[in-house]
């Protein structure tokens, strides 16, 4: 039996067990705990309370006078796997093209499409291990990672493959998503219903056959596919039990967040680009709003009216979008950071959508998100900071001092 306790600290997000997703007044509100203890127990957290009551723990004993201990960030939505960076885009776009003018013209996923089918999959395992290492390290404890840069049988297969060895060495959760819908491949350019056969007729079965995703996904924007064809993947999805998590509104409204709420979607991510009818929509369904301020920061466009939905009573969820793209970049703390910088998003409400609201966009909202008892023990402990707004505040800072992870206290590096 492994022993921790953290004394002497303030606990970040503590939660009753029957808090699940933050929305109305409990999303405005981030509760704290001064003066106070955590006591983990194996890979669970055993019991918390103030430094009157401090057990004595045979194990262990951390004193973390100065610092604050936070549930670890749940990242649910990332591209965590793929062959190359791609810095060249972010040279042309400085120069004055667009995202979809690259796109357009062969760059962008598919670029990404062919550098990924040209790498053997154990490279591609060993660079995407690597990348996972360094967000845990960062104060990441679950994570969504998707396809969608193979964008043909082979590809997409090699990725989901990739993406189920991660969740078999991963210490955090990993969920994955099935994004073949991303882009439409070159091979493909004439015959769009041939792509979407070939992913929902031959590809689907494969993957729910061995048991590669847990959600499917497609990237519904102009230019890249329509709302009818999410429809036809959402509706395939189903079939198999298998929920979608959407791109949708990234940079035109077009219909996807009503197709994702009539098929049931667990979340619209992106939403840039949102109306007052689609917020309207939304209140009334169960479908988690999650927003991605990274990929504005990075291409310079503007970012989803976070303000307006939160004051709608929707459960705001954050998520870093880490890709070559528009993201290259997992870091929830600077995430977060831009979510009060950039979306007038209040510190507390900008955690609480980080963490709980990040765990249940990912159906981890039982055992992840929040200092609650009997939930597992993925912590982090800062350095000492004077406020937890000093972390958005702060927003180059490496906050995150040590972690722990399934109650294990761990050197970063060690990750
Ligand atoms: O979430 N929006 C679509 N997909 C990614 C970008 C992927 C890429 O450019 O490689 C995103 O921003
Ligand atoms: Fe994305």
């Amino acid at each position: 039996m492994t022993e921790l306790l953290i004394k002497n600290t303030t606990l970040v997000q503590i939660r009753e067990p029957n808090i699940s997703i933050l929305k109305g007044n409990n999303f405005q509100t981030l509760p704290i705990l001064e003066n106070a203890w955590i006591h983990c127990q194996n890979d669970r957290i055993l019991d918390y309370g103030t430094m009157e009551n401090c057990p004595d723990v045979r194990g262990q004993v951390i004193d973390a006078t100065g610092r604050y201990v936070f549930p670890s960030w749940c990242d649910s939505h990332t591209h965590l796997v793929f062959a190359a960076y791609r810095e060249q885009e972010f040279v042309q776009r400085i120069s004055g093209m667009s995202y979809a003018e690259i796109a357009a013209s062969g760059g962008g996923i598919l670029n990404s499409a062919r550098r990924l089918r040209a790498m053997p999959e154990a490279e591609l395992f060993q660079a995407a291990h690597q990348r996972l290492k360094q967000l845990i390290a960062s104060g990441t404890g679950a994570i969504e990672i998707k396809s969608g840069y193979g964008l043909s049988a082979a590809g997409e297969l090699k990725m989901l493959r990739v993406i189920k060895r991660l969740k078999a060495v991963s210490p955090i959760p990993v969920k994955a998503s099935f994004l073949g819908a991303h882009a439409l491949p070159a091979e493909f350019k004439e015959d769009r219903k041939g792509y979407m056969d070939l992913l929902i007729n031959e590809l689907l079965p494969v993957i729910v056959e061995e048991e590669l995703a847990d959600y499917v996904d497609i990237f519904c924007e102009k230019g890249f596919f329509s709302v009818a064809e999410a429809e036809r993947m959402m509706e395939a999805g189903n079939k198999y039990e298998l929920r979608a998590k959407i791109h949708t509104n990234q940079f035109n409204s077009m219909g996807g967040i009503e197709a994702a709420i009539a098929h049931k979607a667990l979340s619209v991510d992106h939403l840039e680009v949102v109306n007052e009818a689609e917020i309207s929509a939304l209140i009334n369904a169960n479908v988690i709003p999650t927003l991605l301020p990274s990929a504005p920061f990075f291409l310079s466009d503007h970012y989803p009216p976070a303000r307006q939905l939160i004051d709608a009573g929707l459960p705001v969820t954050l998520a870093s979008d880490f890709n070559p793209g528009t993201s290259p970049s997992g870091k929830m703390a600077f995430v977060v950071a831009l979510a009060c910088i950039k979306m007038k998003m209040l510190p507390d409400e900008a955690i609480n959508a980080a963490t709980l609201n990040g765990a249940a966009a990912m159906e981890l909202e039982k055992d992840y998100g929040s200092i609650t008892k009997g939930k597992i023990a993925n912590l982090f402990i800062t350095k000492p900071m004077p406020s937890v707004a000093y972390i958005p505040y702060g927003f180059t800072e490496e906050i995150v001092d040590r972690i722990v992870i399934n109650g294990q206290l761990s050197a970063k590096e060690l990750v």
